[in-house]
């Protein structure tokens, strides 16, 4: 029998599809054994619904309780980086939702204490599980596609007044970021994880849709490290919610599917360019084993990686990714020029990309 690890779940509201999708379905990997929100009415809605019988406001009990062994934190964005920190210093495997940190610095600032921790961090990328967009990966990564030549990458979602009544929206200190942040990175880290590493970045950012302090809608030209180039394009204005992710290689172009928030699940449109690389993808997708998407294989994953028989799933290194993107962003689109990647210490935006006028005294 594998271990179960007992989790306290911090934040209840994304954290009440953790325990849906990633837990109760993994029952045999992991116990939810405490919430934790400074929300009381909340937090016992979701405690009743799951017979959950510990129930705490204060998040350094819970790093103090010796029979938790996984924290995961589905608090603000805000929270995050000291939330991690505290965790790993007190030596738990912790889960955090994107964005995992606010900056360059807070995730290198994560990735040292990392080091030094005998717990795993693990953050959220969920996109990244289902049988679509894995079949799409598994294609790619047996170089059966050959030269990546272009992708698009849309993030078309609507959000609207009620969305941004909930008080950290919508503000630098609380949010970190807009539609960036908080909505294309999920999109965004798919892009990367199938097209590779980015080399240039000329990027624009504005606030068109709701009065809000941070951007609703980007568009950004791309050059990749393979020379592939890319166009990546989102708002919150949308009329309705789409995710679409194209992506041209030598041999085959794919098409995800459009389902907004789980763009990995479906099987995607798969055009193979000649029957040569019809017969390889045929091959090679002949006995696949189908994939559940979302929370319940990136935590079963996680699992893995915790009793030694697997890799991790989503690492710090790919949170970095997905915050180098931005900033180079930000920093594009203030300055009107090409940002080349990397980006490290030293950079105008490597501590922080909030706007001066929004950072605190
Ligand atoms: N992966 C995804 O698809 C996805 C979807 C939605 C949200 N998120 C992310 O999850 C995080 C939470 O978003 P949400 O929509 O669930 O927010 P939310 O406001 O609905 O829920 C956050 C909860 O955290 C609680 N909280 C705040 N401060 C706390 C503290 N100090 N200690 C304990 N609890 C505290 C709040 O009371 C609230 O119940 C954000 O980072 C967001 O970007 C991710």
């Amino acid at each position: 029998m594998s271990k179960i690890f007992n989790v306290a779940v911090v934040g209840c509201g994304i954290g009440r599809s953790h325990i849906v999708e990633g837990y109760l379905p993994n029952a045999d990997k992991f116990k939810v054994k405490l919430l934790c929100d400074l929300n009381a009415e909340r937090m016992g809605a979701v405690a009743d619904e799951f017979a959950i019988t510990r129930r705490i406001a204060s998040f350094d009990e819970a790093l103090a309780m010796d029979d938790i062994d996984i924290i995961d934190i589905c608090t603000p964005p805000g929270l995050h980086f000291p939330m991690v920190m505290a965790a790993l210093k007190a030596g738990k495997h912790v889960i955090c939702e994107k964005p995992l940190v606010g900056s360059l610095a807070q995730v290198d600032a994560v990735m040292e204490q990392e080091k030094a921790s005998k717990g795993m961090l693990m953050p959220v990328f969920q996109y990244r599980f289902g049988n679509g967009i894995e079949q799409a990966k598994a294609i790619i990564d047996a170089g059966i596609a050959g030269k990546p030549f272009m992708g698009t990458v849309e993030t078309l979602w609507r959000r609207d007044a009620p969305y941004y009544a909930v008080p950290w929206r919508g503000k630098w200190a609380t949010e970190l970021g807009g539609v960036l942040m908080g909505h294309a990175i999920h999109p965004h880290d798919l892009f990367t994880y199938l097209m590779g590493d980015i080399e240039r970045v000329f990027g624009r950012v504005a606030t068109r849709v709701n009065p809000i302090e941070v951007e609703d809608t980007i568009s950004a030209s791309l050059q990749m490290k393979n020379g592939a180039l890319a166009s990546l394009t989102a708002t919150l204005g949308s009329a309705d919610d789409t995710t679409r992710i194209r992506l041209a290689f030598e041999n085959v172009t794919f098409e995800s599917d459009h389902a907004a928030y789980n763009p990995g699940e479906k099987l995607w449109k798969i055009q193979p360019r000649n029957p040569e690389t019809a017969a390889k993808i045929d091959a090679l997708l002949k006995d696949w084993q189908h994939v559940p998407s979302r929370f319940q294989t990136q935590m079963a994953r996680f699992h893995d990686a915790l009793t030694g028989t697997g890799p991790l799933p989503v690492t710090s290194a790919d949170s970095r990714r997905s915050l180098e993107l931005v900033t180079a962003f930000y920093h594009s689109s203030a300055t009107n020029e090409d940002v080349v990647l990397p980006i490290g210490p030293g950079h105008p935006l490597y501590e922080s990309w909030v706007p001066a006028q929004f950072r605190a005294a």
